[in-house]
């Protein structure tokens, strides 16, 4: 069995779909998550894009132990430098720098000649090496490059130092039988590509991310990129969990190992959803949340007879638990820390009490609190910054009637401390209450998307709001839960202005405070 060593870009290739925005905290509990999922290498950011990158891929080198920590740079000094201040602490740093090597690319995009895009690579690897021992260096649009060209590059940029080798479909133009003849002409033309590992990386305009990177492995690739949950530019990138999957149950096909926990793959999928706002279809295959269910009556029949009849992955191989009603009314704290220690939490004492208080107010609503139930309140108490000075709701009110001009009064306190309060009317409930809210803020507000949904089920369901917003010419998003709709609309609103401060303001505690 070939070992494949799984690289994931979640939190860089990943965070750039159009409206994601993750904060610090939302970063760190993703790469935790990846670690617990077991990623060989996590790709944190990019960290020449932004401050706010720069502090993310540093925390998280700092923080994540038994998983490599990589950050992207293009091939210009001044992103690998930047890059090596966020790695430097990792346990294992490493580089990923890219430059285009197709026609197409090198000469509308870079303005330079193949010549010059071939002395620029190996000059950056050749930079890079001086700080890093690990280098991957990137051939972007590879899979619209010249063959013989990219045997040229490859060579002497594997000269130069480089580790990995990534051969990128970067506009998921290609098919799998296109792209695995690429992997095994590199391997069989390129004299000293024994010295790297070969790697794909997929993106999925075509539909085909996926079983074009089954294609590469099985052509001699020995790493695979992707994201959780497939996010990524346009149509995003190849889903990792449904390669993870797929290599697992086709064994018989494809004889290669990884080091990946299957069983994580539920909860990892969940919380880049949850944090992302990016909701996973029903059907999606792996993680949707029709993959286990049979509709049809000879499909349940099948089932029950005998499992294997229509089911080829169990819902227990990928985390899916079958029963999900948790704790009642009469749970206690023991109780209480037990349940979500096994959801995979760890919660400061502050953090503990709080989550706690907000279970015992949810039990006092809500018949049944459900897994879904506890991951939505957890997973906000989790990431809420604590010591920044922000916005904070006191108090609203919305009044509503079929024949009234909906009015919502709304008190907040302001970073300042200072307590205020008005009221405005709207076409509806949430209009009148986004209203007084920007009425309140002094920050230039633009509502530009607005989505409500429910966790679980029935009618006492918890309603989740997820918005997209510019606070001061800032694209920020933000998301807030609560059994009133309302509520969680407000919530929601605040949370995504308070980002802009959270990007400002945070230091980030020491994994070792939590
Ligand atoms: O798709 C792509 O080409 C990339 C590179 C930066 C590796 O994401
Ligand atoms: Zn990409």
């Amino acid at each position: 069995m070939v070992h494949v060593n799984i690289f994931d870009t979640t939190l860089r290739d990943g965070e750039q779909s159009p409206g994601v925005n993750l904060n610090q905290l939302e970063k760190l509990e993703i790469a935790r998550q990846l670690e617990r999922f077991g990623v060989d290498i996590m790709e944190a950011g990019f960290p020449a894009s932004s401050q706010g990158d720069f502090e993310a891929v540093k925390a998280i080198a700092k923080t994540i132990k038994n998983s490599s920590v990589t950050g992207l740079a293009r091939a210009v000094k001044s992103d690998i430098d930047i890059a090596w201040e966020a790695l430097k602490e990792a346990a294992e740093p490493r580089l990923h720098v890219f430059i285009a090597t197709s026609p197409i690319h090198m000469e509308y995009k870079l303005k330079k000649t193949p010549e010059q895009v071939m002395q620029t690579a190996i000059d950056m690897v050749s930079y890079a090496k001086k700080k890093f021992t690990h280098v991957e260096w990137s051939a972007e649009d590879a899979s619209r490059s010249d063959l013989d060209f990219l045997v040229r590059i490859i060579t002497k940029v594997i000269d130069a130092g480089a580790t990995v080798i990534n051969l990128p479909d970067t506009v998921g133009y290609t098919t799998p039988e296109e792209y695995g003849r690429m992997f095994r002409y590199i391997r069989e033309n390129v004299p000293n590509i024994h010295k790297a590992a070969l790697s794909c990386h997929c993106h999925d305009d075509l539909g085909m991310a996926v079983a074009n990177s089954l294609a590469a492995i099985e052509n001699g690739a020995t790493q695979v990129e992707g994201t959780i949950n497939g996010i990524g530019e346009r149509a995003g990138n190849a889903a990792l969990e449904e390669i993870a999957v797929a290599l697992n149950i086709r064994k018989d096909k494809y004889p290669f190992t990884t080091n990946l926990v299957l069983k994580e793959i539920k909860r990892t999928s969940d919380l880049v959803s949850r944090f992302t706002g990016m909701k996973v279809p029903g059907n999606k295959a792996v993680v949707g949340k029709n993959a286990f269910a049979h509709e049809s009556g000879i499909h349940q029949d099948g089932v029950l007879k005998n499992a294997l009849t229509y089911e080829i992955i169990t819902p227990e191989l990928v985390g899916v638990q079958s029963n999900d009603l948790v704790l009642g009314k009469h749970s206690g704290r023991h109780a209480f820390k037990d349940k979500i220690e096994q959801m995979g939490f760890e919660l400061s004492q502050e953090k503990l009490n709080e989550a706690f208080q907000s279970f015992k107010q949810l039990t006092d609503r809500k018949k049944e609190v459900t897994d879904e139930d506890l991951f939505a309140i957890l997973t906000d108490i989790q990431t809420a910054a604590v010591d920044i000075k922000k916005y904070e709701l006191v108090a609203f009110q919305v009044h509503y009637g079929s024949s009234n001009l909906p009015t919502a009064t709304v008190a907040l306190t302001t970073p300042e401390g200072i307590k205020v309060e008005t009221a405005c009317t709207g076409g509806g409930s949430v209009e009148a209450l986004y209203n007084t809210l920007e009425a309140l803020v002094k920050e230039e507000i633009h509502l530009t998307d607005f989505n409500l949904s429910s966790v679980g089920r029935g009618r006492d369901a918890l309603a989740e709001v997820h918005v997209k917003m510019t606070v001061n010419g800032i694209n920020v998003s933000g998301r807030g839960s609560s059994q009133d709709v309302l509520e969680a609309s407000a919530k929601a609103f605040v949370n995504a202005v308070n980002r802009v401060f959270f990007n400002q303001n945070t230091v980030l505690k020491e994994p070792a405070a939590l």
